[in-house]
């Protein structure tokens, strides 16, 4: 599953939405869609922790909008609807990366995430380049 962050196509959010939904089990992995018109134009995934002693912490995924329906608050909506979707499952905490110096970073500040550090060389870009990663975790009460 690879996604262009920076230019996320709609082909391409239903693609990674295809690839998805075939092995999701709601109780730990839980696809969230934002549709307008009828169209997809946004995603997020919430994946719980496995171990044992973690059921409360889940990491959210592939949080993306269409590029042509950003700037209008459909991805503040969908962290909204990351927060309700790990509630109603007894998840308190909360965490994800990102590319570090992003725009993401201050759109994750903004839903409620604290930034926990950068760790260097963390994923890579799609020319294969490295990338530090920006980690963030939301304690939900
Ligand atoms: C990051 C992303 C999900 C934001 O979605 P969006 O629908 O455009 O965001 P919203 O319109 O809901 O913005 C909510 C708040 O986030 C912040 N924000 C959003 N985009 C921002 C940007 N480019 N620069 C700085 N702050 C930004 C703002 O505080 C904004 O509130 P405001 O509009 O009242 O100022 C979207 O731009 C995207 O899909 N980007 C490419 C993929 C990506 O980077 N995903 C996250 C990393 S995995």
């Amino acid at each position: 599953m690879a996604l262009g962050m920076l230019a996320t196509s709609q082909s391409k959010l239903e693609e990674i939405y295809r690839a998805t939904i075939g092995g999701l089990d709601d109780r730990d992995h839980v696809l969230l869609v934002g549709e307008r018109d009828g169209e997809i134009v946004a995603m997020a995934q919430l994946v719980r922790a496995r171990a044992t002693n973690a059921t409360h912490r889940a990491e959210v995924r592939r949080v993306a909008v269409a590029a042509g329906a950003r700037g209008g608050g459909i991805g503040a909506r969908m962290m909204r609807a990351i927060d309700d979707a790990a509630r109603t499952r007894t998840i308190t905490l909360l965490w994800l990366t990102t590319h570090a110096r992003t725009a993401a970073c201050a759109f994750y500040e903004e839903a409620g995430y604290t930034r926990l550090g950068v760790m260097p060389s963390y994923s890579a870009r799609p020319d294969g380049s490295l990338a530090d990663g920006a980690f963030f975790y939301r304690e939900l009460s």
